[in-house]
Formats: structure tokens, C-alpha cells, sequence
């Protein structure tokens, strides 16, 4: 999907769909009556029959309007002339596209830059603008046996700014939008490649294959012997009942010199998490093929980042492996070493995310990061604490968790912040060990990040839990989040 501005007159676009708006009460928008003008009043009597609305969500499709170069005049709804939420502007945009879907454009040059939203500017609606197209038409289809035949569909899509100003910010905003949106392309391919091909090995292949095509990243993979050596004996316990080895996988981009401090990113990539020994219930297991969505959030960013040749030095970390029941598998009552020295009781081995990213945190301490970020798919109580519209926000550094907030805000990628009080710490407690590997029925999400935030003292560290966020069920589908979340932090710091 390609994204450009334009200035000048709409009536004389040569576009073969020009979409324009409609305010409540059949009111027509600025750039509406410029074109009601040129057709001679043929849109105003149109309009006045009462097929459209202006209520958000409403459409009219005309053909060959008089006095208009276009092919086409879509109109879409705008409702009230009250500023609208993020919320209802983003309905707006959605409604537009299923609306331009249904034609056969395959282009269109969109004049919706006119109604206001609460705190925006035009450069975050062309950015919104262009996030919500390129996410909405995409698809995952290259595995159906025979493909469908190919109607021709909008691969081009122009906005109008009135005038250069306005021109420079849509022109930030979709650079910016490009780079994000394929970055969330790489992470929802990657995410929605079913587990016996995206494996730990697929992973590393696919974080290689960033290198070759980015001149400023590096990629280097740890085997199981390299990590044995570092001692890693938690995240070499999650694989051991698979017959796929694990990785650890480490790309490094450089937009600043050597000496500068980087912002290290750690995903969860759990290429197929079964539960092990612990195994999980049938119905709903396959979803587990999206237990590696934190992995692909990191790779997509890297992506974003490289796109955006940002002036900053960012590490992405993916440790990556598949969580299978077998006889040479974790058993619940197992001790493991972890990297850091403290041993973990593996009272359930479905509690293995923790596990893979505990020995990643201590790992990256090398680094010495200015902040670390990790994304996981690590709890189901995630859903049940906040639902499926915010990814969980843990930190333990008050500055870093509202540079998160902000990034969410003008990211539209919302976060919601929980604690890690020390008093949760107690759910941990191993008799054996230096701890357990779950806390019991309460807090579920909120002990998950107490294990890790015993990991993570050395440095400003936050946790995003995206189990709910990360991908969908019905239907199914990774999202990509949070790649505009983590790419509008990173582009904050420059
Ligand atoms: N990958 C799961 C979490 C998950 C569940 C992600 C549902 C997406 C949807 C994780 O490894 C897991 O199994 N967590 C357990 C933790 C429990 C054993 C303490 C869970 O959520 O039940
Ligand atoms: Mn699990
Ligand atoms: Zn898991």
C-alpha cells in the first residue's frame, strides 16, 4: 500500500475514488460544497433527497458527478460538527475503507483532513489515516492451496492537505506511518505463521534476513551450547521436551556511535507453547501458535526503527523456543539455575514465558541499556484484569512508565499501568528454592511481572503483558502490537 499527499483543487483530481464528507443534518463539509459548486448544486440535491445522513458510518457512492474530474465521489458521514474522539475518528476511517472495498478504485485521494479531534493535529490523523488502511487491507492468505482470484484492489491511497504546512506534516506523518505499518506487516507474517514452520530456528532465520536487507542491523544467534556455557538454566528448560532446539536471538541496530547507551527491546518467542508436562486443555490450544506475537512485535520494531534510520542504538532480543510435553521434558517439582544465580521450583511448566525471559533480562545486562522493554504473551489473567483493549503495563521506574503512556497516546496504542508491589512477592516463595515459577489464583498477571522484576533490578525496566492484545481469536490473527507503541517510544527518545 502506498501512501501520498496532495495539495490544489480536488474538483480537478484525476482519481478514480475521491471520498469527502458530510456533517450531521445533511450539512455539507468545506471541501463537499467546493465540490457542490463545481457540479452545480448536483451533490446539495442529491443530499437533500435524504439517502445520507452525515451520521458516522453512513455513505453514498456517486458515479461521474458533473463538474468533478474524479471517477468517483464517495461521501462519508462525519456526524455532529463537535470534535470527535479517537475512538469515533478511527470508526470514521473504517467505515471509509469498507465502503472503498466494495468498489473496484484502486486508488482514491481522501479529503477528510476537516473534522477536529480532541488533541490531535493533521500530522496524527494522515498518520492514523495511513495505519488503519495499511492494517486493514491486509491479509494472510499465501497458504491457501489455490488463490482466489484477484480483484483489483486499492494499492494507492492519496490525502489532501490544504495547503503546504498542512502538506509537510501529512508528509512526516506518512513516512512514519510507512515504516510502522510495515513493521506490523512483519510482526503480524510472523506472528500468524503457524508453529511447524515458524519455529525457534524460523525465527532466527527470519531476524537474519532483517540484516541482509538493513545495512545498520547486525543479527547474531546463541545456540543451546552457547547458553549452557552462560548458564541459562531456565530458558534451556522450556525446550527440552522439543525436538526443536532453542535460540536465542540478538539484533543489534546502529543509528548512534558505539559509545551511546541502547534501548534494549526483549520479546517472548514461544514458537508453540502446549503447555508441557502442564499441558493445556484441547479446545483453544492452537492459539498458542501466537505465543511467539512478543518475538514478532520486537523483530517488526527492529524493522520500524532500521526504516527510520533513528539516531538511537537499539538491541532487540528474542529468546525463542517451543514448549512440548515429552519424556525428555521440565517436570512440575523441577529446580533450575537461572543465569543471575537464583534457582526457580518449576511448579507448573506452562509458567514458561517468566522462564525464557528471566535468563534474556540477566542476559542484556551486558548491554548496559538506558531502558529495557519486554513484550509477552504471559498471562491468560491479563484478559480477565483488563479485557482485550489495553496491553498491561508494568515498570519499575515511574519516569519510563509515562514515556510508555505518552508513546500509547499518540500512538493509539493504549497501555493500562499495574503494580508490582513488594507484597505480591510472597506468592513466590519456594520451599526448595530461591522461588517459584507461579504465585497461586490471585494476581496472576501481577506475579508473572514480580518474577521478572527480580530479573531486572540493575536497570529501567518495564513489562508489556499482550496476551489479549497481541492477537485475536475470532477471527484469528495477530495484531502487531506493539509495534506503533514501541516505535513512537523510540522515535520520542530522538
Ligand atoms: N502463553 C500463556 C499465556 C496466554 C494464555 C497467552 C492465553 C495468550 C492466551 C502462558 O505461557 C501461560 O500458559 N500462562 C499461564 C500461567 C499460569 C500457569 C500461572 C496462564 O495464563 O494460565
Ligand atoms: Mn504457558
Ligand atoms: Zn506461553
Amino acid at each position: 500500500m502506498e501512501f501520498k499527499s496532495r495539495t490544489g483543487q480536488p474538483t480537478k483530481a484525476r482519481t478514480q475514488c475521491l471520498v469527502a464528507g458530510v456533517y450531521d443534518k445533511k450539512v455539507l463539509s468545506d471541501i463537499a460544497k467546493t465540490l457542490d459548486k463545481a457540479s452545480r448544486g448536483y451533490i446539495s440535491r442529491i443530499i437533500k433527497k435524504g439517502d445520507m445522513t452525515g451520521k458516522v458510518g453512513s455513505g453514498l457512492l456517486l458515479h461521474e458527478v458533473p463538474g468533478i474530474a474524479a471517477d468517483r465521489l464517495l461521501l462519508v458521514g462525519l456526524g455532529g460538527k463537535a470534535a470527535m474522539d479517537v475512538g469515533q475518528y478511527q470508526n470514521l476511517i473504517k467505515s471509509t475503507i469498507s465502503k472503498l472495498k466494495i468498489t473496484s478504485a484502486r486508488n482514491a485521494l481522501l479529503c477528510l483532513s476537516e473534522p477536529e479531534i480532541k488533541g490531535k493535529d493533521a500530522r496524527w490523523k494522515a498518520r492514523q489515516t495511513a495505519e488503519i488502511f495499511a492494517h486493514t487491507m491486509y491479509s494472510f492468505t499465501h497458504m491457501k492451496g489455490k488463490q482466489s482470484a484477484k480483484k483489483p484492489t486499492l494499492n494507492r491511497v492519496e490525502m489532501h492537505a490544504a495547503n503546504r504546512t498542512e502538506q509537510n506534516a501529512v508528509n512526516k506523518a506518512l513516512l512514519e506511518a510507512s515504516a510502522i505499518a510495515k513493521g506490523v506487516t512483519a510482526a503480524r507474517n510472523l506472528g500468524n505463521t503457524p508453529s511447524n514452520i515458524c519455529t525457534p530456528a524460523y525465527m532466527a532465520r527470519e531476524s537474519r534476513k532483517l540484516a541482509r536487507d538493513n545495512k545498520t542491523i547486525t543479527t547474531t544467534v546463541l545456540e543451546e551450547k552457547d547458553m549452557k556455557r552462560l548458564g541459562m538454566g531456565a530458558l534451556l528448560s522450556v525446550g527440552k521436551g522439543s525436538a526443536e532446539p532453542s535460540k536465542l536471538i540478538i539484533m543489534n541496530y546502529k543509528g548512534a556511535p558505539r559509545s551511546e547507551q541502547p534501548y534494549v527491546i526483549v520479546g517472548k518467542g514461544i514458537s508453540f507453547d502446549s503447555g508441557g508436562i502442564s499441558l493445556k486443555a484441547g479446545a483453544g490450544m492452537g492459539d498458542m501458535i501466537y505465543d511467539m506475537c512478543g518475538a514478532a512485535s520486537i523483530l517488526g520494531t527492529m524493522s520500524a526503527v532500521a526504516e527510520l534510520n533513528l539516531p538511537i542504538n537499539v538491541i532487540g532480543v528474542i529468546p525463542a523456543a517451543e514448549n512440548m510435553p515429552s519424556g525428555s521434558a521440565s517436570k512440575p517439582g523441577d529446580i533450575v539455575k537461572t543465569m543471575s544465580g537464583q534457582t526457580v521450583e518449576i511448579l507448573n511448566t506452562d509458567a514458561e514465558g517468566r522462564l525464557v525471559l528471566c535468563d534474556a533480562l540477566t542476559y542484556i545486562g551486558k548491554f548496559k541499556p538506558r531502558t529495557v522493554i519486554d513484550v509477552a504473551t504471559l498471562t491468560g489473567a491479563i484478559k480477565t484484569a483488563l479485557g482485550k483493549y489495553p496491553t498491561g503495563l508494568f515498570a519499575n521506574d515511574d519516569d519510563l512508565a509515562n514515556d510508555l503512556q505518552h508513546a500509547a497516546d499518540a500512538s493509539a496504542d493504549r497501555i493500562w499501568r499495574l503494580p508490582i508491589w513488594e507484597d505480591y512477592q510472597t506468592q513466590l516463595k519456594s520451599q526448595f528454592a530461591d522461588m517459584a515459577n507461579v504465585g497461586g489464583r490471585e494476581a496472576g498477571s501481577i506475579t508473572a511481572a514480580c518474577f521478572l522484576a527480580r530479573f531486572t533490578k540493575k536497570y529501567r525496566w518495564a513489562h508489556l503483558d499482550i496476551a489479549a492484545t497481541g492477537f485475536t481469536s475470532s477471527p484469528k490473527g495477530a495484531t502487531g502490537r506493539p509495534v506503533p507503541l514501541l516505535t513512537q517510544y523510540l522515535i520520542d527518545r530522538c
